[in-house]
């Protein structure tokens, strides 16, 4: 059974994809059973609460130091017995006990094909703006393990979409992130059906 907590500061596009998904029963032996933003009024925990799953607002500034921000974040996985982390827009560096502490079990999605078009500030339109910059035909979305670099783990799966000559950031951002709402619900069906091992290298 797969135990997942999401993690995301945003409006939560993705999670809805991932509930729906669940509601649909088309990922398998999966429940969500916590979702924590940074944000307290980020639109993925009203969403969370809209179904009834515990939404907890945990953030560094609640806390005198980032250990005891770490230490209640593993508290707090490992009171719901998590054993799959989803970043869904999660805007925060992950520390590195935490990543630790879950290795092969964290993952996330990213608006491009990685390994291009990743790593430090490459997020959000910055991300579309880099690849239209870049001339590139092809972008897509990235389901990866998380370790500790960002948008470098091991590459889940991917999905692609063609650039138009006319596109801007913000229409190519809107198609990737069509794409995003059947990728990482597919991802999480293959995990949880062992069609995509996490453990191998
Ligand atoms: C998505 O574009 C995802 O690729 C990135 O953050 C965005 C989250 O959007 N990691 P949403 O909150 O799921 O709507």
């Amino acid at each position: 059974m797969l135990r997942i907590a999401v993690l995301g500061s945003g409006r939560g596009s993705n999670f809805a994809a991932i509930l729906r998904a669940l509601d649909e029963g088309s990922i398998p032996e999966a429940q969500v059973c916590v979702v924590i933003s940074n944000n307290s009024g980020a639109g993925i925990l009203e969403l969370a609460r809209s179904h009834g799953l515990p939404a907890v607002h945990l953030s560094q500034k609640q806390f005198p130091d980032e250990q005891q921000f770490v230490a209640a974040l593993l508290a707090l996985l490992q009171a719901h017995h998590v054993n799959l982390v989803v970043l869904a827009g999660y805007m925060k560096h992950l520390h590195r006990t935490v990543v630790g502490a879950y290795r092969n079990r964290i993952v996330n999605i990213h608006p491009a094909l990685l390994p291009k078009f990743g790593g430090p500030g490459m997020y959000g339109h910055h991300v579309h703006e880099a690849v239209i910059a870049s001339g590139q035909r092809i972008s897509g979305a990235t389901v990866h393990l998380v370790d500790e670099e960002y948008d470098h783990g091991k590459i889940l799966l991917q999905r692609t979409v063609t650039v138009s000559s006319d596109d801007t950031p913000a229409s190519l951002a809107d198609r990737v992130l069509q794409i995003e709402h059947q990728l990482y619900p597919e991802a999480l069906r293959q995990i949880a059906e062992g069609r995509i091992t996490l453990d191998t290298p």
